[in-house]
């Protein structure tokens, strides 16, 4: 990701964070639509739940531009999500599920520009989530 790219997630994930709860239930929302297997997978209550994914994707995309880091963090992650039965396809839906949400919540401001750094920027995170929960 360029500067600029890491700097366009920065500032758009501001824009949402002081609707946090609502992007969340959108979030879920969206997601349990378009993939009824993830839904299976989630026990506890959701507006903890996307709190939590609200503070970790916080903390992810503040690391963007020093990822040494964040790695760490985000492998251990995605070891657990291999424990709570999260399977590779399951990142393609919850990546969708997030762009689509923070389309509803930035509007005009999700520009062409700010979903490509998006995509890059989840597609990182995902990355290295999968590549860990394989390594063991
Ligand atoms: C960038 C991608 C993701 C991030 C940042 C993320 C973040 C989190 C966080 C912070 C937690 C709290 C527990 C913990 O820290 O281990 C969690 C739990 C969980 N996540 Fe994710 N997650 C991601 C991808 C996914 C995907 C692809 C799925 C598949 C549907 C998923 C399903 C779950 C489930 C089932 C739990 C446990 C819920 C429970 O305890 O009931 N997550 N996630």
């Amino acid at each position: 990701m360029t500067p600029h790219q890491i700097q366009l997630v920065q500032t758009s994930f501001a824009q949402v964070a002081p609707i946090a709860d609502t992007a969340a239930e959108l979030f879920y929302q969206r997601l349990f639509a378009t993939d009824p297997t993830a839904s299976a997978l989630f026990k506890g209550d959701m507006k903890e739940q996307g709190r939590k994914l609200m503070q970790m994707i916080g903390v992810a995309v503040k690391g963007l531009d020093r990822l040494d880091s964040i790695v760490p963090a985000v492998q251990a992650l995605g070891r657990r999500h291999r424990g709570y039965g999260v399977t590779e396809a399951q990142y393609d839906s919850v990546g969708a599920a997030l762009l689509w949400t923070l389309g509803q919540g930035l509007g005009a401001a999700f520009t062409a520009e700010v979903q490509e750094a998006w995509t890059l920027a989840y597609g990182i995170l995902a990355t290295t989530m999968k590549d860990a929960a394989k390594a063991g």
